[in-house]
Parts: C-alpha cells; structure tokens; sequence
C-alpha cells in the first residue's frame, strides 16, 4: 500500500521536527501495511528550496534503511497562478518524478476554480491531486466530478473517517466513485499521526469493491 501524503521528511516543514519522529512516524507505516512513502512537504510559490528538499531526502534515505518501506519525494503545492512555470522550471516537485502533482487550495476564497485550475495543469500534461477534499464541505460534490473530468484525481485524509462530522462528504464521494485516495497527511506521531484503521474500516465494510483500489498492493502512479 502506498502514502501519497505524508509530512514525515523532518526538519522542513510543520510536519516531523527530527530524525527520531520520523523513525516512529515509519514504524506505524509498517505497523499499518504501508511500504511505499511520497513524502511531501510544502512548497509554495515564496517557500520553493528544491535543492535542499532533494538533499534532506537523500539523508533520510540514508539513516532509515533499516525500514522496509521505500521512499520517493514529492512535494505537496500550494496552488499559485504560476504553478505550471514552477513545475516547468523544476522549483515545484511533482510526485516521485511523474506527471502526478499534489495540490492543494486556499479554503478562504471562493472554490470555484478549482476545476478550472486541474484544467490548466492538465493541459499542460499533469496529473492534479486534489488534497483532502474534506477540508471544502461547502464545494457541491458535482464539482468534484467535474474536477475529476477535468483531468484531476481526489484525495481524502484518513483521519476524516474518524470524525462523525466529516463522514457524510466521504460517503457521498466514495458512492459517486470520486475517491482516487485515501492518505495519511501525517505530521507527527502522536497528533496527525499514520492511522489507516477507520478508514479501512468503512470502506472495507460500506463500499468494499474500492478496496484494493485505496489500499491494495497497485497505485496509480505506478511505483
Ligand atoms: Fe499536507
């Protein structure tokens, strides 16, 4: 099973502040039958450092050999207007090298553009991947189909099949098929921790044919 969202790369963001968190952080991903990790810090368009991304990567890889969990970098990106020139120019990282991108989108401003912007990026060869959608509830669910349209693919956090409150937006997306994933968004290990139970729980017991798709063994970004 695969993590496209996880904050575990320490030191670079609000996610793990140190070596030792992330090694706890990589622990419960074996403990929960995960073993392959995009970590994804944020970038936006005044916070890009590339370069130190990829070289604080390479030393993580360096010091957690010891877990059977293979790593890729990725970045999770702030939508800007120049997103697709910062991608170009190799400022803003995609997914593990491929065409996929992890972005997510202000939640104070209208929301109305967000199938426009999954349009641009895929016209321009992307592939969007909205993060936690959960965090619009107010965005019609048929705009979300029309994002998947659009060319963009939809991630929900795990941690939103936890919450009574957030549940109801989860099931209307999994029975209109929109979920492409389900991901840890993991910051720590204790609060916004890895934590795939209730959300295998649910999706196991009320929509089981999506299974293998959320957590099986195959994803879609072929890694
Ligand atoms: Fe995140």
């Amino acid at each position: 099973m695969i993590d496209i969202h996880s904050h575990m790369l320490p030191g670079v963001d609000d996610g793990s502040p140190s070596l030792a968190v992330t090694k706890n952080i990589l622990a419960r991903y074996v403990e929960e039958g995960v073993d392959k990790v995009i970590c994804t810090p944020h970038q936006h368009s005044d916070l890009l450092r590339p370069a130190l991304l990829k070289e604080r990567f390479a030393e993580l890889q360096r010091n957690v050999s010891e877990f059977p969990v293979g790593l890729y970098l990725g970045a999770e990106l702030y939508y800007c207007e120049n997103i697709v020139d910062l991608l170009a120019s190799g400022q803003f990282l995609t997914l593990a090298g491929t065409k996929y991108v992890l972005v997510e989108f202000s939640t104070r401003h209208e929301m109305v553009y967000i199938p426009d912007a999954v349009y641009e990026l895929s016209v321009a060869g992307y592939v969007p991947i909205v993060a936690h959608i959960e965090r619009y509830p107010y965005f019609p669910l048929k705009q979300w189909a029309e994002v998947r349209e659009n060319g963009g693919l939809i991630q929900l956090n795990a941690s939103c099949f936890a919450k009574k409150e957030n549940l109801g937006l989860a099931k209307k997306a999994l029975k209109g098929g929109l979920v492409d994933f389900i991901a840890s968004d993991a910051h720590g290990d204790v609060h916004r921790r890895v934590d795939f139970s209730a959300a295998k729980s649910f999706v196991n017991k009320k929509f089981p044919k999506y299974s293998d798709a959320l957590f099986g063994s195959q994803n879609a970004l072929g890694l």
